[in-house]
């Protein structure tokens, strides 16, 4: 599959600070790819290295089959759509308001400005103020302004931020429905369940380095299934010095092989703690997600 983006070795220092280390991205052509990682992982000084609005230390970014350079960066603008950070737009001018300024920078047609109006169904709330709007029309309107110039990529900096469910919903429907259009999307998150039903690749990223790059049945095959020890005493089970939670029906541990298993029950065996039923239980993605940031190493 081609790649619509890809790096090599990208990276960006602040003084001494490593906030993007040595990073190999790959965005495949005309999907969702889902960039994740926890606050202050190196998401959206990324980005903007990728959209030329930060200048990385060192390493290559090749966008839409051309390296991205000063000069190359004006030509690849145009057919990029992007939404870093806050959702733009003047609060005192109406959504449409806020369009034909896109409309004039960019020198759009009318019918584009109301394509992407429709897209992002606003066009009945256009005419209003954009400070009455709510957020997820705020965000909405963030990626009407971005998809107008008919991108060929969009680069959206956490989109669903501080939506409710039916927000996230919201947008996650229509990039699913933008990407079946043919349009690549780079969306970041720092919360894997916001952007796990709408990606088909995942990039999971912890202090600057890429731990997991790839879908999400790829990222299943680095989980260990929890293990749940049923047992009416699990204060006893837990009280032998296991690493484990207590849960209703006993104890459940994380990240335990078949011979560690072997061990922990013959530990409680001995211990003439009453085990009733060992099972295995599929970790979430969450789980995993979280055992990967916070284990803080490289797959
Ligand atoms: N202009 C800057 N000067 C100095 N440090 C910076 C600058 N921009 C970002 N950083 C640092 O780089 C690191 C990565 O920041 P970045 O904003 O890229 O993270 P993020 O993954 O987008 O986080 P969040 O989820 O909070 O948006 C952080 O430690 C941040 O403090
Ligand atoms: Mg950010």
């Amino acid at each position: 599959m081609s790649a619509v983006i890809t790096t090599h070795a990208l990276t960006k220092t602040f003084k001494t600070h490593t906030a993007v280390d040595a990073l190999d991205l790959h965005v495949p052509q005309g999907l969702v790819y889902g960039f994740l990682g926890p606050n202050g992982s190196g998401k959206s000084t990324t980005m903007k290295m990728l959209l030329g609005l930060t200048q990385p230390t060192s390493g290559d970014i090749e966008v839409l089959g051309q390296p991205l350079t000063r000069a190359s960066r004006t030509e690849l603008l145009p057919s990029i759509g992007s939404l870093i950070e806050a959702p733009p737009g003047y609060g005192h001018l109406t959504g449409r308001e806020n369009m034909r300024i896109v409309q004039d920078m960019l020198d759009l047609s009318t019918a584009q400005i109301d394509h992407a109006l429709a897209t992002v169904r606003l066009t009945e709330q256009q005419h209003k103020l954009v400070r009455n709007y709510s957020l997820g029309m705020k965000q909405r309107l963030g990626i009407a302004m971005a998809l107008a110039r008919d991108p060929a990529l969009l680069i959206l900096d956490e989109p669903t931020n501080g939506l409710d469910p039916a927000g996230i919903e919201e947008i996650r429907t229509l990039l699913i429905d933008l990407a079946g259009r043919g349009i690549t999307i780079m969306v970041s998150s720092h919360l894997l369940d916001e952007i796990d039903k709408m990606a088909s690749v995942l990039g999971i990223l912890s202090s600057g380095k890429m731990l997991f790059q790839g879908t999400r049945d790829q990222l299943f095959e680095h989980s260990v299934p929890d293990l749940v020890i049923e047992t009416p005493d699990p204060q006893a089970a837990h009280a032998q010095g296991i690493n484990a939670t207590l849960v209703p029906e006993g104890i459940r541990l994380s990240g335990i092989d078949k011979d560690q298993t072997a061990k922990v029950v013959y530990q409680l065996a001995v211990a003439g703690v009453p085990i009733h039923e060992v099972r295995r239980v599929p970790q979430s993605l969450e789980d995993v997600f979280m055992d990967l940031t916070g284990r803080g190493g490289p797959l």
